[in-house]
């Protein structure tokens, strides 16, 4: 048998070639720690969707000839020349599993890592096991042990839903498909210039205008892309609830993002008295940056501070994502509240104002026990000092956000912006910017070396995103996103060292068996070989 998992795991050991270690069938017992009864659950609820079995779940003591066991220990013994390069926050994610003696046996401090090794074990199953529904064969699985731990503890994927909206159908099958790739962060970015895409309890009108609208104008890059059709839609506070949880029964954390004070058009149309100006605006046809922003008076402080508060009554995690990106300043030159706040704080350039704006955001946030992420424009302006800086317009804004004492996930746009094209063939749909490649994404690594080693572990981790400006269905979204998502998923997850060296060609030939997982799952990914031609 050939093991191919993807994301690469720290080690795999096979036994002896001529035996099974143990054969799975029809009437399967797992047996589980009741700490893992959730992980246990959703492992048979795949498996019998993909096999047909009828699988059985029981406590230890009642079952102790359980084909597969599943258990806690404090710790997982790791390899020596990998142990440092595993975050220390991700100890809980790390498992052992051996495959001997008829039984396939699961071992992890947590919850997290059982569900790890379960997606491993799931890639040891025949692809055609990633089915919905079907009928398999009992299987052998070879004798061996697996031993695995992420590198880092974020590891991210942003769906920009603004810009298109994607249905929440959608979502739920890109969370599994985050979990199959052991990613942990699913970054939702609900509000944007072009559509307004969460329901707010109280302000109506941002979700009966801001969430429509009439045409895409095309872009900057390329008009190809207009299209005269009225787009739209948002979801409720129920749908956003039920991602929160299937996202969390796969051990997904949401992270919710509301871009302010700049690409706040669609709010602005709704609610006009959130501007600068008396112009009347449509939520933004076109895409690019508008110059028009949120005034600074305080009844708009209060409307962002009723939007967070939404928010956190949805999304239970520790951060909230309030943008900070692209915030022109030339309204506020004009404004005059915001040039009495200019003269009230000293302030010599309206670029500080937005720092004024943050500092007033976070801690609002702070008060609510949730920590602000932010993009790396916000350094520009006295960032909140706890917040975590998303890098994205190159490695150097992480480099400096480190410096300044912030924690970071890097995310640049060079290397991890799947919206760039995915070769230079002009048959790749039409993307911005210059081509990120598979095999650029492969071998980017997301630490950058001009952090200091004593300063590393400030970086959380990284991401990958897909702006939906020129996607304008879950169909493309999927080409843009694989196969590069399995490398990312690889670069963040799998640790490199020099008895464990990268290399892109050994990935290529896991990732052609992998492929056929994706198949068999009915993702439309983009073929290694190049773009699908007419
Ligand atoms: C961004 O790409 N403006 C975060």
């Amino acid at each position: 048998m050939n093991i191919a998992i993807v994301p690469r795991p720290l080690g795999v050991t096979l036994g002896r070639t001529d035996r099974t270690g143990c054969r799975l069938s029809d009437g399967l017992v797992i047996s589980h720690a009741p700490e893992l009864v959730r992980e246990a659950r959703w492992f048979r609820q795949v498996l019998e969707a993909g096999t047909g079995w009828l699988i059985h779940l029981a406590p230890h003591e009642s079952a102790p000839d359980a084909a597969i066991e599943l258990n806690l220990a404090p710790q997982i013994e790791l390899p020596s020349d990998v142990a440092s390069g595993v975050h220390d926050r991700t100890r809980d994610a790390a498992y052992r599993l051996t495959s001997a003696g008829g039984r396939i046996v699961i071992t992890s401090p947590g919850a997290e890592g059982t569900f790890y090794a379960l997606q491993t074990l799931r890639q040891l199953l025949p692809d055609a096991t990633f089915r919905k529904a079907g009928y398999a064969e009992p299987v052998s699985i070879p004798e061996l042990e697996i031993v695995d731990a992420p590198r880092l503890a974020w590891r991210g994927v942003l769906l920009d839903v603004a810009r298109h909206f994607m249905p929440k159908s959608f979502i739920l099958e890109l969370i599994d498909l985050l979990a199959l790739h052991k990613c942990n962060v699913l970054h939702l970015h609900l509000t944007d210039d072009q559509g307004w895409r969460i329901e707010v309890e109280g302000y109506p009108r941002l979700t009966e205008v801001g969430a429509w609208r009439r045409e895409s104008t095309g872009s900057d890059v390329t008009a190809a892309d207009s299209d005269e059709s009225f787009h739209g839609g948002f979801y409720t506070r129920e749908d956003l609830e039920e991602i929160v949880a299937y996202a969390g029964e796969r051990h997904v954390e949401v992270l919710p993002e509301i871009d302010m004070p700049g690409h706040m058009v669609a709010a602005i149309a709704a609610y006009p008295a959130l501007g600068n100006t008396d112009e009347r605006l449509s939520v933004r046809p076109s895409w690019g940056i508008s110059s028009h922003v949120l005034n600074l008076e305080d009844d708009t402080l209060r409307f962002c501070t009723d939007v967070l508060d939404e928010v956190v009554h949805i999304f239970p995690g520790p951060y909230v994502h309030v943008g900070g990106d692209e915030c022109p300043t030339t309204e506020w030159k004009t404004d005059p509240r915001a040039q009495e706040i200019m003269h009230e704080e000293g302030y010599v350039d309206e670029v500080q104002l937005q720092g004024w704006f943050n500092a007033r955001v976070a801690n609002h946030l702070a008060q609510r026990h949730r920590r602000v992420v932010a993009w790396d424009d916000v350094l520009e302006s006295d960032a909140p000092p706890d917040a975590i800086v998303m890098a994205w317009q190159d490695e150097a804004r992480g480099v400096a956000a480190v410096a300044a004492g912030h924690d970071v996930v890097m995310v640049p746009q060079e290397w991890l912006y799947f919206d760039r094209p995915e070769s230079a063939d002009p048959d790749e749909p039409v993307g911005f910017s210059g081509p990120t490649t598979l095999e650029k994404v492969y071998l980017h690594d997301p630490v950058p070396k001009a952090i200091p080693a004593g300063d590393r572990h400030r970086v959380l981790g990284a991401q990958c995103q897909l702006w939906t400006e020129l996607v304008a269905t879950p169909r493309e979204a999927q080409y843009r996103y694989f196969p590069r998502l399995c490398a990312f998923a690889e670069i963040a997850w799998s640790v490199e060292s020099a008895e464990r060296p990268k290399s892109y060609e050994e990935f290529e030939g896991r990732l052609r068996q992998h492929l056929e997982r994706l198949t068999a799952m009915g993702v439309n990914f983009r073929p290694p070989e190049g773009p699908h031609h007419e």
